[in-house]
């Protein structure tokens, strides 16, 4: 038989650009496959919050498939229901529509945002503004919100209804704000686009001039939520207060799901048969989800800070780092000496460590329970990986 790469190569669509490397297990918090053991600063993506498979996480799972695995929305179950009451008490949102990933959780919002307008104002007020150098999914509604010409290719024809404008440009933001707007979308903390954070100034001024003209707030927490920034959701550490949050990755914790949270001013937009989905609210996912987010309570968020500036201090010092961008434990490093990014990681996975690269930067979304020893080791990884590098370089 094949082994499973070749088995992958042979079957799996070539979308991915795969590393050299196969999983197969979790042991001790270890990413492991092929007879090594790897610290993962990459949870699948900002997924896997506690670390892959853990234990609360399992358990919560395991439970929920052994009491009721699937049913549909045209019934109540309790996972679905305790998710949302946790999500809507925690953040002050009113409602939540699920779904099963951060691009569905965008497409609610959008919809959510043009019917919002379409039932007060009638046609005509369909734009969003999004932000040059977003993420917001790869469907092809999200694609088009997508700040980024290099995601506006092959598939069209794009969907219509968006401008993007640069992240930070007040005046160029009260340009864009014509009558035919009904939401700005934004990430505070641009993943994708390179771990960069917004300015909070700009953002406060932008929530000031979209509240003048009832253009509504649409915060994309798809990557920034779920305690990766060091709050349950990054916007409350920029002073505002959206009026729809879309969430996904960490909410899982490794089982997809996405979220909508609708605010006051939304909460009865959507109605019945308006939007759907056949997996969202799946008990299973929202039951490993209510896990998630009971454990992000205010003390946990403080201790990820604390952990998180400690990581910051760390990497900050390192002499091949030229510097240090994000917030919380989403962060991303622009490396020097000459250090070439997809070496450096390459270089850091042969030594045991996964990381992850945001356009040219080097990305760490490390699981929000890493303990300090493990940050020293990934450190020292770090800079083994790139004394090899410069050695190598220096002949
Ligand atoms: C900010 C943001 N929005 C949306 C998405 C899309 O999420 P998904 O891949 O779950 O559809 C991502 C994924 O990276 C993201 O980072």
């Amino acid at each position: 038989m094949k082994n499973i790469k070749e088995l992958d190569k042979q079957y799996i669509a070539g979308t991915y650009g795969r590393f050299d490397i196969q999983l197969d297990c979790v042991k001790d918090g270890m990413l492991c496959g092929e007879d090594k053991q790897y610290i993962d600063f990459g949870t699948g993506i900002g997924v896997t919050a506690f670390g892959a498979c853990d234990g609360e996480w399992v358990t919560a799972v395991i439970n929920q498939t052994k009491t009721l695995s699937h049913t549909s929305n045209l019934y109540y179950t309790a996972p679905c229901a305790k998710l949302a009451q946790m999500l809507c008490e925690r953040t002050g949102m009113k409602k939540v529509f699920f779904g099963n990933s951060g691009a569905e959780a965008n497409e609610c919002a959008i919809k959510c945002a043009r019917k919002y307008s379409y039932d007060k104002y009638g046609e005509g007020r369909k734009t969003i503004i999004t932000l040059v150098n977003s993420f917001h999914g790869r469907t092809l509604l999200t694609l088009s919100a997508t700040g980024q010409d290099v995601f506006h290719q092959y598939f069209g024809p794009f969907v219509d209804g968006f401008k993007h404008v640069p992240a930070n440009d007040l005046d160029a933001l009260r340009e864009a704000l014509t009558d035919d707007v009904c939401g700005f979308m934004f990430e505070c903390v641009q993943g994708e686009g390179g771990v960069i954070a917004l300015d909070g100034e700009y953002l406060r001024a932008a929530e000031k001039l979209c509240r003048e003209k009832d253009i509504l707030l649409i915060c994309d927490e798809v990557q920034t939520g779920n305690g990766r920034t060091g709050s349950l959701y990054s916007y409350e550490q920029f002073g505002i207060t959206p009026d729809i949050v879309s969430t996904a990755k960490g909410l899982g914790g490794g089982l997809p799901i996405g979220a909508c949270l609708m605010g006051e001013a939304v909460e009865n937009t959507l109605t019945p048969s308006s939007h759907g989905s056949t997996f969202g609210g799946n008990p299973i996912a929202c039951a490993g989800a209510v896990s998630i987010i009971s454990r992000l309570d205010e003390n946990y968020l403080c201790d990820i800070r604390s952990r998180a500036k400690y990581l910051w201090d760390k990497l900050s010092a390192l002499s091949f780092v030229e510097s240090v961008s994000g917030l919380g434990f989403m962060i991303g490093l622009v490396l020097k000496d000459g250090l070439e990014t997809k070496a450096f990681i390459n270089a850091c996975a042969e030594r045991g460590l996964l990381v992850l690269s945001a356009k040219t930067k080097v990305r760490l979304l490390p699981p929000l329970n890493t303990s300090i020893e493990t940050m020293d080791k990934a450190i020292s990884i770090m800079t083994e990986a790139a004394q090899s590098l410069i050695s190598k370089s220096n002949g």
